[in-house]
């Protein structure tokens, strides 16, 4: 297990390019078992995450080879329509096979994923949506096992808009037999993004990106030849280290209109943007300001950021009210950024943050992805030196990210436990 050392309080300047989008890629990677041959998809993050979806593909029967940011997925020997226990356990993204096997083999086993670090997260709206569409789905023993001759379309409503679960719904409905229509669907960019694959691909959609998806099922579907957008949250995490270090960094490649409830709030917070030659520029230039945030589905302030801006807030001049609606257990973080000596305190979802002048660096055990990004933009700004234990949460979702970090100066290391 590795651990990351960081020595805080410099100022960073440089241009820091932004990866492919994690939680695009793995829909997308999923979709490519609607197709029989070979998918190439570019601008895939190297990320654990992306290398556990390979092995999932890869235990059906899949050929996957990842070159740097290129993934080639060939499809032609699938004969396994299981993903088992071991694979989902370590991510629950894993369940995005369930729509493609389903709708395209007629059956798929898919171990339940349980709950997580920050929260239950059940799975009841993808399998209503199935069930809606024909599926014949039973539990047994921790597995989704469903099955289905061929799926129809149908009419569903979400009770959330869930982001994943319209995705497997939205790419089961590619291969059914008439019309679905998804209302209240995730509006996330990550689901436009699948659904502009699964359009290349082929596939009949409308309406991606708002709150009613309209799918026409097609008989089949080619391979892809796509490149995913780029990831809004780690664009976001840098904006947030801009501002707690007071350093001036021009992010190259990211999509600032995905942004737009984060770069909102950061300039509410007293955080620059400029538009550069090079990308967008995001410029701290004093103590951040407090404000509140709440989290709401997309286009709302992602949940995703919580946990960074949380950090940034800790040093603002005033008191910040943050509340987290998405998720029940998502303040994790809170205990360990008290530990440098952020004054925040939590009542069921809501964490009052009173800005301390500095934080201090101490050492710090990360718990899950977001909040080890958080624990990263605290460090940065801390007096002292931080040591981050299990860092493996931070490579499920970062590319190199303190590659990144020293080459705009950052003092921060890797060392192996
Ligand atoms: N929910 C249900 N029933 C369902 C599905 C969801 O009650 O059938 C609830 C969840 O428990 C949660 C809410 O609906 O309270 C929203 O969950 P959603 O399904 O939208 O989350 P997800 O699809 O499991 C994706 C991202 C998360 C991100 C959330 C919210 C991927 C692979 N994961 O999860 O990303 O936080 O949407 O935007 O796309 C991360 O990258 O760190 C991460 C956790």
């Amino acid at each position: 297990m590795d651990k990351l050392v960081i020595k805080g309080g410099k100022k960073l300047k440089g241009i820091v390019e932004i990866s492919g989008a994690k939680n695009a890629a793995l829909p997308i990677m999923a979709a490519s078992l609607l197709s029989n041959g070979y998918s190439n998809i570019k601008n895939v993050p190297f990320l654990r995450d992306i290398m556990t979806m390979g092995r999932l593909l890869a235990n059906l029967g899949a050929g996957f080879h990842q070159e740097k940011n290129r993934v080639l997925i060939n499809t032609e020997r699938i004969r396994i329509f299981e993903a088992p226990y071991d694979l989902v356990r370590t991510m629950r993204a894993s369940i995005l096979v369930l729509g493609p096997l389903l709708t395209r083999y007629g059956r798929a086993k898919v171990s339940l994923p349980g709950g997580c670090a920050i929260g239950a997260r059940p799975i009841n709206l993808h399998l209503s949506g199935l069930e809606k569409m024909g599926a014949e789905i039973k539990l047994e023993s921790g597995y989704v096992i469903a099955k289905a001759k061929k799926l129809k379309g149908a009419s569903i409503y979400l009770d959330i808009p869930t982001v994943t679960g319209t995705e497997n719904l939205m790419i089961a409905a590619t291969l059914a037999k008439g019309v679905t229509l998804i209302e209240n669907a995730a509006k996330e960019p990550e689901v436009t993004d699948l659904a502009n694959a699964l359009i290349s691909m082929g596939a009949k959609i409308e309406g991606a990106g708002g709150s009613i998806i309209r799918i026409e099922g097609v008989h089949e579907l080619k391979p892809l030849d796509y490149r995913v957008i780029p990831d809004r949250i780690e664009a976001g995490t840098f904006m947030t280290i801009a501002g707690i270090t007071c350093s001036d960094i021009t992010l190259k490649g990211c999509s600032p209109e995905h942004l737009d409830a984060t770069v909102f709030k950061l300039k509410e917070a007293g955080i620059i943007f400029e538009s550069a030659p090079e990308g967008l520029r995001v410029i701290g230039k004093t103590r951040p300001h407090s404000t509140n945030v709440t989290t709401m589905p997309y286009p709302g302030f992602p949940t995703d950021m919580q946990a960074q801006f949380m950090a940034l807030m800790s040093i603002s001049d005033g008191t910040s009210i943050i509340r987290e609606n998405i998720f029940e257990n998502r303040f994790m973080h809170v205990a360990e950024l008290r530990r440098m000596g952020a004054d925040i305190s939590v009542e069921g979802g809501t964490a009052t943050v009173k800005g301390v002048e500095r934080l201090k660096g101490a050492p710090l055990m990360a718990t899950d992805l977001r909040a080890s990004a958080s624990l990263v933009v605290a460090a940065l700004s801390a007096k002292g030196e931080t040591v981050i234990h299990r860092i493996y949460h931070l490579d499920r979702g970062y590319e190199k990210m303190e590659e990144k970090l020293k080459k705009i100066g950052a003092e921060i290391k890797r060392v192996k436990e």
